[in-house]
């Protein structure tokens, strides 16, 4: 399915401004493909459709996750957060013939994930940064994505665990091990 047709199938699952958000991430995500050598449609319709599920009831989530037998952890099932983009990946691959690599970068959209590929980096980060965002520091976070990709999303990942210290939310574990990740593995 085209980009366009997309647009349309998006309509019909979330509100306005989270429709545009969608289209402001998969604007992101082109110039950052462009930036990295990724070939841009895949990332783009990725990018467009990660939130789709993100409307839904968490027990509706729950009930799908369930009912598809698709592999989440306690905690995830738990806490709910992460649901709306295993979903979404399962719903893209069914419905709009997405394939592995687009749905593996829609389904870690929110945590990130040790080892990720270009591709995934571009469609986490963008989520992040996307000109709807509008948190302190975000600007000078847009710029440094298109630098040094790793360590935007390192700073990223320490600024929302930070805000959800200072709230005394939940830390998901996942976040951690995909900052530790690049902590350990980048090269300079
Ligand atoms: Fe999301
Ligand atoms: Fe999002």
């Amino acid at each position: 399915m085209e980009i366009e047709e997309l647009k349309k199938e998006l309509k019909k699952y979330l509100k306005e401004e989270r429709y545009e958000h969608s289209v402001c991430v998969m604007e992101m995500s082109e110039k950052l493909a462009e930036k990295y050598n990724v070939s841009k449609t895949k990332v783009m319709k990725a990018a467009l459709m990660h939130d789709m599920a993100k409307e839904m009831p968490i027990e509706k989530l729950k009930k799908y996750i369930l009912d598809n037998k698709i592999k989440v952890s306690e905690t995830e099932m738990l806490l709910g957060i992460t649901l709306h983009g295993k979903v979404a990946a399962d719903i893209c691959r069914k419905k709009y013939g997405f394939d592995y690599i687009m749905c593996k970068a829609i389904s870690n959209h929110t945590t990130g994930k040790p080892d990720m590929t270009m591709f995934e980096k571009i469609v986490f980060i963008s989520d992040k940064i996307d000109e709807t965002r509008k948190y302190d520091g975000v600007q000078e976070l847009r710029e440094l994505a298109f630098k040094d990709i790793d360590s935007a999303i390192v700073k990223n990942i320490e600024y929302t665990t930070k805000n959800n210290l200072e709230k005394g939310r939940i830390i998901l574990e996942q976040s951690i091990k995909t900052r530790n990740y690049i902590l350990i593995n980048r090269k300079n």
